[in-house]
């Protein structure tokens, strides 16, 4: 590429109107020769020289172009008849140059370049034995607010959003068991290119359960390779207020999913749904990002069942995420793994597990968000299998305990 940059100061007498209508005329310079690529004029703002009153900088793909430009008729008779009589002085240089790619990235950070995935989970539905235990220990416990409730199913929210937690009454079963995750989706476009993906990887497009699709716009299910149900959607309903509970979540951050197909849940997650790795622990566990940007809004685990291991809860802030333990302290409500420090998403959570009311629920302090550049631009880490990389505060490599 060749840069071509023009700086110049009228002389003293030429007036405010021919001025005005030069610089007009150089402004249609990008019409009139199309070669030219990233033209720009402005006054010249520095305060330690005041040389040239004006530059002009424009970029052509190679010193031919540049040539074609300066040697054309239009442009000589330009220079003779109009430029020359109103110019003081000039100065130009012209110079070759390399693109630089990574820099051109981080400027256009906020154009993806990526398959646009999913923006973000909204809620679980979970399938439980004892309805109404299950909805006193996600108001106690976890901060949910009851919304809706009747024989069949709950709704419970964390925040504005319609529900974070759909509880299914399901008396025939012994344990809690996940079997739908809900994704928004920031608009009908994205959906749609999630759909054709879903298409041509073969994967069967399913309709929304039917309550929920009273709860959005438009959207559709997925299968994922488990069987576990994908539900995405666009324009979930939201309330106009939070709930008024000073000591609740504020977002439902991600599902952790077990799998005894880690390679196929992965392909589907990223290629199909369009998830992006944010780091990896190297054979054990992918954590993966999505639109709203938090470090992960989904992780995947080799394992060797097949279970949504946990839901995690974002709280207001470390003194929230304490209160709630001293609460499951004082109630004896199993601990599964007390507090730690998750250096990769920079939380510190614990976690809360009884099987009848489903997974485990993480209660967190915040979760890393990416900016928009590092959305497009980070590198997903491979980092070994130890404990610390899941927990910083471990002492030792062998620590694997209490997990
Ligand atoms: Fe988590």
């Amino acid at each position: 590429m060749i840069r071509h940059t023009l700086l110049f100061r009228f002389a003293e007498e030429v007036p405010a109107g021919t001025r005005q209508a030069i610089l007009a005329e150089l402004e249609t310079f990008p019409e009139r020769y199309p070669a030219m690529r990233h033209w720009s004029m402005g006054e010249n703002l520095s305060s330690r020289d005041q040389t040239y009153s004006h530059g002009m900088s424009v970029e052509f793909p190679d010193e031919q172009e540049l040539l074609a430009y300066l040697n054309s008729e239009s442009h000589e008779q330009f220079v003779r008849e109009k430029w020359r009589p109103v110019i003081a002085a000039q100065a130009i240089v012209a110079y070759e140059f390399a693109e630089r790619p990574e820099a051109d990235a981080g400027r256009e950070g906020r154009v993806t370049k990526h398959p646009r995935g999913p923006y973000g989970m909204e809620y679980a539905r979970i399938e439980v034995p004892d309805m109404q235990a299950t909805i006193d220990f996600l108001q106690y416990h976890v901060g949910l607010q009851l919304e809706q409730h009747t024989d069949e199913y709950a709704y419970l929210r964390a925040d504005i959003e319609h529900h974070a937690i759909e509880l299914i009454s399901a008396p025939e079963r012994t344990d809690g068991w996940t079997t739908a995750v809900g994704f928004s989706v920031e608009s009908e476009e994205v959906l749609e290119e999630i759909k054709r993906r879903a298409i041509a990887a073969g994967r069967e497009i399913l309709p929304l359960q039917e309550r929920q699709q009273a709860l959005c716009d438009n959207g559709f299910a997925l299968e994922d390779p488990e069987g576990l149900i994908v539900e995405l959607f666009t324009e979930f309903q939201e309330y106009a207020e939070p709930p008024s509970i000073e000591i609740r979540p504020l977002d439902l951050v991600h599902p952790f999913l077990a799998t005894t197909k880690y390679e196929e849940m992965l392909d589907f997650y990223i290629q199909v749904l369009g998830f992006i790795p944010s780091d990896h622990i190297v054979g054990s566990a992918t954590f993966l990002r999505c639109e709203d940007r938090y470090h992960h809004s989904l992780a995947i685990q080799k394992n060797d069942e097949h279970y949504v291991a946990h839901l995690c809860f974002a709280m207001k802030s470390l003194d929230h995420v304490m209160r709630m333990r001293a609460r499951a302290l004082y109630k004896g409500a199993p601990i599964a793994s007390d507090i730690v420090n998750h250096s990769a998403s920079t939380s510190i959570a614990f976690y809360l597990h009884d099987k009848k009311f489903g997974p485990r629920f993480e209660l967190c302090d915040s979760h890393r968000v990416f900016t928009p550049e590092e959305h497009e631009t980070h590198r997903a880490r491979k980092m070994p299998a130890d404990p610390r990389n899941i927990d910083v505060w471990r002492p030792a490599s062998d620590d694997w305990g209490r997990f």
